[in-house]
């Protein structure tokens, strides 16, 4: 026990523990870095602007900011906002109420957001970082009355497995995006921005097909995985490939969403011409 005070564990307080290590760095870190990305996001999807580059050109093809997309409908005046052509029903339209402020963003972004808060790897780090519940194995948090598990207030978790469709939706349309990005005017070609919004379905891909809700999809109810044959042979690769995946889970988790945001942030800077696009357009 000498041994242990010695080394800093604390028996009392709020974060009783008998572990010495640096236990609060990681949910500290990681509910840090949560919270400056729902920052950015609020404020970016507030914009309305800046979230498409194409040089001026009116032609097929640019890059879009992927906070953005879909692209339902667009308010064509607002400063570096896409053509027309790019927008799903049109122009903004005049029965949208006056509540909801003119930003393509705000129609879209509940979709991959709801799936990212259900996610089991979410889950797990914001109950840690937010509501210390408990802030880390073998730590004392805050102590809850009745715990009903989530069957009560959080039972809308249960929820995921539906928000998975609405993630692979998202998935195409982000790669949809990132082949647009390889065109300029109707042009094939590469920039610096089709690379990074190359990337961004990619890692995203790598999140949602690695997600629980999906493992259970592509391998779920089935014992006999030693005994593959026929197309069960196929199924059991998928489950493989997604398990693979799956054991790499907050990876992904963290590298598609700091690259979301990076992507938004490199359109939003080559929109407003503070950073160059290098590309073989030339311009
Ligand atoms: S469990 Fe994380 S995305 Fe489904």
């Amino acid at each position: 026990m000498k041994n242990e005070q010695a080394m800093g564990a604390n028996e009392s307080g709020l974060f009783q523990t008998h572990r010495s290590d640096t236990w609060w760095l990681e949910p500290f870190l990681t509910g840090l870095g949560f919270l400056s990305f729902v920052i950015y996001t609020t404020w970016a999807m507030f914009q309305g602007d800046y979230y498409w580059f194409s040089a001026g050109h009116e032609g097929f093809g640019g890059y879009l900011s992927p906070f953005y997309s879909p692209l339902l409908f667009i308010e064509e005046s607002a400063a570096g906002s896409a053509p027309l052509l790019h927008a799903w029903f049109g122009s903004w339209p005049e029965w949208m109420p006056n509540l909801i402020p003119v930003t393509p963003a705000i129609l879209i972004l509940a979709g991959p957001l709801s799936f990212r808060l259900t996610c089991y790897y979410y889950r797990k780090f914001y109950y840690r970082s937010y509501f210390l519940s408990p802030p880390a194995c073998a730590v004392t948090g805050v102590p809850q009355k009745d715990y009903k598990g989530e069957t009560v207030l959080l039972v809308v978790q249960n929820l995921h497995r539906f928000t998975l469709y609405i993630a692979i939706g998202f998935v195409a349309v982000l790669s949809y995006d990132a082949f647009l990005s390889f065109f300029r005017n109707g042009k094939i070609g590469v920039g610096v921005g089709s690379i990074i919004l190359l990337l961004n379905p990619i890692f995203l891909a790598g999140y949602t097909f690695g997600c629980h809700a999906f493992r259970h999809l592509s391998g779920g109810r089935h014992d006999c995985f030693t005994c593959p044959k026929g197309k069960e042979k196929v199924r059991f690769k998928i489950w493989q490939s997604v398990s693979w995946l799956n054991g790499r889970h907050m990876f992904w988790a963290w590298i598609s969403m700091v690259w979301v945001a990076l992507t938004d942030i490199y359109v939003r800077l080559v929109s407003k011409g503070i950073w160059t696009d290098f590309s073989t357009w030339g311009n």
